[in-house]
């Protein structure tokens, strides 16, 4: 393989896939990764890169996606997501795993796996954060405790690695109109639809640009953190 492998998890919808996109668009082979492997497929035969079905919250399915990486000079730790708006007082164990499983423990399976390429390729890893790591919000507690979580992984990470010349970026969307509201409130579609109406929403391909323009920067330039938001959401 000649060309710069990218893998992207969580690449079958939303700010993955567009990552997806932008970034074939920019030259890189592109390995879209996510449980929804005919999602992956798709996207993978429109630009030319390679599907692989991943659960980054099963040991096992990482494994099998690090075998089949001869090359990775990009990892985009995408996948996740949240789930309730639950206050403290109610918090559901089942939905603070899911995040905690997907944002954080998900992204330290992944890059531990990935690791051998990426040191061999001097690689950069990009995970995607929120601004929901900076300022937590009234029902956000599970969700904020995971992206404040992630944010630690990404800080040690880029100290560990620094002497290996592996970069680390964390880009912190605001608002961006995808499903994410539609997965954190299990299909209910007026409750999704109420977050984004009357706003001003970043689209996935505004967050794509910014994966994009960091992945395209020269190997001596390290993008520590970006937040991205649309215009009128100066409070996170
Ligand atoms: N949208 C926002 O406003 C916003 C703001 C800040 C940060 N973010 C972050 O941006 C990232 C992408 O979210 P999005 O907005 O694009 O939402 P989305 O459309 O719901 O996309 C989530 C992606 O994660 C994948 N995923 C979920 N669990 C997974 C697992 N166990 N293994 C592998 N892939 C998994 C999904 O694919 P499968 O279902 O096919 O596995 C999907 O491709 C998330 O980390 C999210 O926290 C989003």
């Amino acid at each position: 393989m000649s060309k710069k492998v990218a893998v992207i998890t969580g690449g079958s919808a939303g700010i993955g896939e567009a990552s997806a996109r932008a970034l074939a668009r920019d030259g890189w082979h592109v390995v879209v990764a996510a449980r929804r492997l005919e999602k992956c497929q798709a996207i993978a035969s429109e630009i030319g890169g390679d599907a692989v079905e991943l659960d980054v919250t099963d040991a096992g399915s990482v494994e099998k996606l690090a075998s089949k990486l001869e090359r990775c000079d990009l990892l985009v730790n995408n996948a996740g997501g949240a789930k309730g708006l639950d206050y403290l007082r109610d918090a559901s164990d089942a939905d603070w795993e899911w995040m905690f499983a997907t944002n954080v423990m998900g992204t330290m399976r992944v890059t531990r796996a990935l690791y051998p390429q990426l040191k061999a390729a001097n690689g950069l890893v990009i995970n995607i954060g929120s601004v929901a790591a900076t300022d937590a919000y009234k029902g956000g507690s599970g969700y904020n405790a995971s992206k404040y979580g992630l944010r630690g992984i990404t800080r040690a990470f880029r100290r560990e690695e620094a002497e290996n010349q592996i970069r680390v970026t964390e880009i912190d969307p605001g608002r961006v109109k995808t499903d994410f509201s539609l997965n954190r409130f299990e299909g209910d579609t007026q409750r999704a639809d109420a977050v984004y109406e009357g706003k001003v929403n970043l689209t996935a391909e505004d967050i794509a640009e910014a994966v994009r323009w960091v992945a395209s920067l020269p190997p001596h330039v390290n993008i520590d953190t970006m937040s991205v938001m649309p215009v009128d959401q100066a409070e996170r």
